[in-house]
């Protein structure tokens, strides 16, 4: 594949069925270059690592929405994206992120382990004898993990799936009318069932994560609070998804290392952070240049755009030898399947959690787990995962 072929491998349907011969290629040509709408394209661990490190690097924020996009806001789904801090600049990503920390915390996270065993085994108990484990384990977990963080009701749970299920397209670049409508649609939905929420917790606060944030002195505006809240829900849950699937994908196909995991579940912690590098749920993220900035012996000016490929710096050779092989005892994994730097994903730990609880769970519960059928990958360009993994469960 020369280099003009991999880029449009890379942008259609096919290609990215099974992007990495294409970021090899890529990879190859450059660390960084520039190509469609001169937009910057950064293929290597190394230099994905400092850009999402460094401080020179914004994200696009509501100001420049207003620019190139001057109606955006009458997209609720796309405001809520926009006015959430994953579309901050300091200072007020700095503060939105700091209230947001402050009460997404690790001891919030660790006390979801027991919700989280108890939903993973009632979707096991639930599962027919074949099934597609997207629709029976790797959808519903996640959603409704984060129901019970938010205080969600659970009889409100399947109506929040499908809100959350039609504003995912949000972190998409590219998608139809129909579903940018329907995100639309999904976040007026839920910005009310926010609101209630929001009113009836302030009233009467519980130990949930949406009582935390909406506590007076939380430091952010009813706005602000209602974006993060949505975004909460669309960050957490396709996301997620794809881990359990694609991570569930690779146990089948490697029934040695799925018997090791078995036998010993405390390896689950590696097995889950090599899933991460080796097919990352998130494949782009994106950042422009504050100022004018040397890159690998380019030059930037400011305001530029550039795209950074973390599939691909996740197979980068030069920090990962043997990179298209899955193996859990590799030293030092550090994927940036999570971002890095100011965005770095507020809920890793809990999808971390989630995956290290389901998959021995899943294995010690369903030994005869095997595949059933073809898997088909969603065609999408940020979010890698299945639209379905058909399995039968022994
Ligand atoms: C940010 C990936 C699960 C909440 C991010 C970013 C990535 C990411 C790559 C940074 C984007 C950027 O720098 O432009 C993932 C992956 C997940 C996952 C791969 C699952 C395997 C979750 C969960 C939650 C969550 C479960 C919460 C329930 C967030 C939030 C941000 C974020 C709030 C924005 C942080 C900021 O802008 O400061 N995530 N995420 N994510 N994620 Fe996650």
């Amino acid at each position: 594949m020369d280099f003009q072929s991999a880029m449009t491998s890379l942008f259609s349907a096919e290609g990215r069925q099974d992007p990495y011969p294409a970021y090899d290629v890529l990879r190859g040509h450059a660390p960084i270059f520039q190509a469609i709408d001169d937009r910057w394209f950064v293929t290597t661990h190394e230099l994905t690592s400092r850009i999402l490190r460094d401080p020179g690097m914004r994200v696009s924020d509501a100001g420049d929405y207003d620019e190139f996009w001057p109606d955006w806001q009458e997209n609720r789904g796309v405001a809520a994206i926009v006015q959430s801090m994953l579309q901050n600049n300091p200072p007020d990503h700095t503060r939105v992120r700091r209230a947001a920390a402050s009460t997404f915390t690790a001891r919030r996270v660790a006390a979801m382990r027991d919700v989280i065993t108890r939903q993973a085994g009632e979707l096991i108990e639930a599962m027919p004898d074949e099934t597609d484990f997207m629709t029976a384990f790797a959808y519903p977990l996640p959603i409704g993990v984060i129901c019970a963080l938010l205080g969600v009701p659970d009889t409100d749970m399947p109506w929040f799936r499908r809100q959350a299920a039609d504003l995912t397209v949000v972190l998409e670049p590219i998608s139809t009318e129909e579903e940018m409508r329907a995100a639309d649609a999904a976040a007026r939905e839920l910005e009310n069932y926010f609101i209630g929420l929001i009113a009836e917790r302030q009233r009467h606060p519980r130990e949930d994560l949406t009582s935390a944030l909406a506590a007076a002195g939380s430091g952010l505006t009813g706005s602000e609070l209602l974006a993060n809240l949505v975004l909460l829900l669309v960050a957490g849950f396709e996301t997620t998804t794809n881990l359990l699937g694609t991570g569930l994908r690779i146990l089948l196909d490697h029934p040695d290392l799925a018997s090791r995991l078995r036998s010993d579940p405390g390896l689950a912690p590696a097995f889950v952070e090599e899933m991460l590098r080796y097919d990352s749920p998130v494949q782009l993220a994106s950042r422009f240049t504050s100022a004018a900035v040397e890159l690998d012996g380019r030059k930037l000016p400011a305001g530029s755009a550039l795209t950074l490929l973390l599939g691909s710096a996740n197979r980068d050779p030069a920090r990962y030898p043997d990179p298209h092989r899955f193996d859990p005892d590799r030293p030092n994994v550090q994927p940036v399947s999570f971002g890095g730097g100011a965005h770095y994903c507020l809920g890793a730990p809990l999808a971390r959690l989630e995956a290290q609880v389901a998959f021995p769970l899943l294995l010690a519960t369903l030994p005869g787990l095997a595949l059933a059928g073809v898997p088909e990958h969603r065609d999408r360009l940020v979010l890698r995962g299945y639209a379905t993994l058909p399995i039968t469960t022994g």
